[in-house]
């Protein structure tokens, strides 16, 4: 990665065009149904057990926030939440609503631009303290770095938050080389089915150190009883699973290789910083760090594009989201010039799979609650 580090280059597709990570994503539609009852399972004790107290401040973070409408979906579910149970009044001495502070958080190299302006648009016509009906105050801030890194005060947050974005790892891993240097995940993009033993170890040992520090660094962060809210894609078994964007991915780089367009070595050099753990996994490095204690892991299958029918538009927003992630690691290893190719396989080789399986596909997501022990 000529020197850099990953943090330096890992963003989504910024800005709001054709291929950006706003435009695209559809995060966001499997958002509510899963996130919304555990925030409230999150939010309701905090205030209940006036770990925040009346009139106070409820501190959250999202951490990897990205742009575009989930982070969004994300204010306006915490507003809503707060609101809903302030107005059901069984708060005993709660007469005053608290208000809310909320830290969008990501990479530097986030379009936090365009995030603050989508913030703009959700807080038009402004905010009153006046009257009854009035939602809870919020006030939204930026907190650009890395959450592998301490990015809070110690005990200031009630409530972390984090969706589809633990599966970044902060490097690819060392050790994905033999003892000559040679690559060991030839071929391939992310820790596979396929890929070595050996590879599979490197990818987990990377998560498994990076999940340590994020929890270790969080543990400081929020206050005893407060709550993390994580969820992200992950493996339905302990058996090696490669999403199937990224199986695409690797078979468009390959097609490139067959057809010129980029060296063999240069794709057998590449890989993914992006590790799917499975439940089991989470449950062990959780218990290990031992600063939180899990009140609820589940897996959740989502299906998705299913709202599509035309295979070609199906095939092209399956593209367009795969592109939208990877563009800046894929550029940063084969030059931007690769795209003018690599889109066009990568939307071929996706249409002709779905018209042999036009289904739709499942996704496999961890949602894992937390709540924060005694130091
Ligand atoms: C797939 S996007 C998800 C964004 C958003 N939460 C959503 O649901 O649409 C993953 C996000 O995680 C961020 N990310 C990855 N590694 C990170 C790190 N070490 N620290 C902070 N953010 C990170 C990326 O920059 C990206 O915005």
């Amino acid at each position: 990665m000529l020197g850099m580090e990953t943090k330096e280059i890992l963003h989504m597709t910024k800005g709001d065009g054709e291929f950006s990570y706003a435009s695209n994503t559809t995060t966001h539609k499997r958002f509510t149904d899963t996130m919304k009852p555990i925030l409230e399972k999150a939010i309701r004790p905090l205030m209940l057990a006036e770990v925040v107290r009346p009139g106070n401040v409820l501190r959250v973070a999202d951490l990897g926030c990205g742009v575009g409408p989930s982070p969004i979906t994300f204010i306006s579910t915490i507003q809503e939440i707060v609101d809903k149970i302030y107005k059901q009044r069984d708060l005993g001495d709660y007469q005053v609503m608290p208000e809310i502070q909320i830290f969008m958080s990501d990479l530097p190299s986030n379009d936090f631009n365009l995030l603050f302006k989508d913030v703009g648009k959700l807080q038009e016509g402004g905010q009153k303290e006046e009257d009854d009906d009035n939602k809870p105050l919020l006030f939204v801030m930026g907190a650009p770095g890395s959450f592998y890194e301490r990015l809070f005060p110690s005990n200031t947050l009630h409530l972390v938050h984090s969706y589809y974005a633990i599966h970044w790892l902060s490097q690819v891993p060392r050790g994905l080389c033999d003892k000559v240097g040679e690559p060991m995940n030839k071929g391939k993009i992310v820790a596979s089915d396929t890929s070595e033993p050996q590879v599979l170890k490197a990818y987990y040992a990377q998560f498994k150190q990076d999940f340590t520090k994020f929890l270790k660094c969080r543990s400081r962060e929020v206050v005893h009883n407060g709550y993390m809210v994580l969820a992200t894609i992950c493996r339905p078994s302990m058996q090696p699973f490669e999403p199937r964007s990224m199986k695409y991915l690797s078979q468009a780089l390959a097609c490139l290789v067959s057809k010129g367009i980029i060296k063999e070595e240069k794709l057998d050099s590449f890989d993914l910083p992006v590790y799917h753990a499975c439940k089991e996994e989470i449950q062990e490095i959780v218990s290990e760090e031992g600063s939180f204690a899990i009140e609820h892991l589940d897996v959740v299958i989502s299906k998705v594009q299913n709202e599509i029918n035309d295979v070609r538009l199906k095939a092209e927003s399956l593209a367009k989201i795969t592109r939208s992630y990877s563009e800046a690691l894929i550029a940063d290893h084969f030059g931007a010039q690769v795209w003018n190719d690599l889109y066009n396989v990568l939307y071929h080789i996706i249409l002709e799979d779905f018209k042999l399986d036009a289904g739709p596909s499942d996704i496999f997501n961890i949602v894992i609650f937390l709540r924060k022990m005694i130091d």
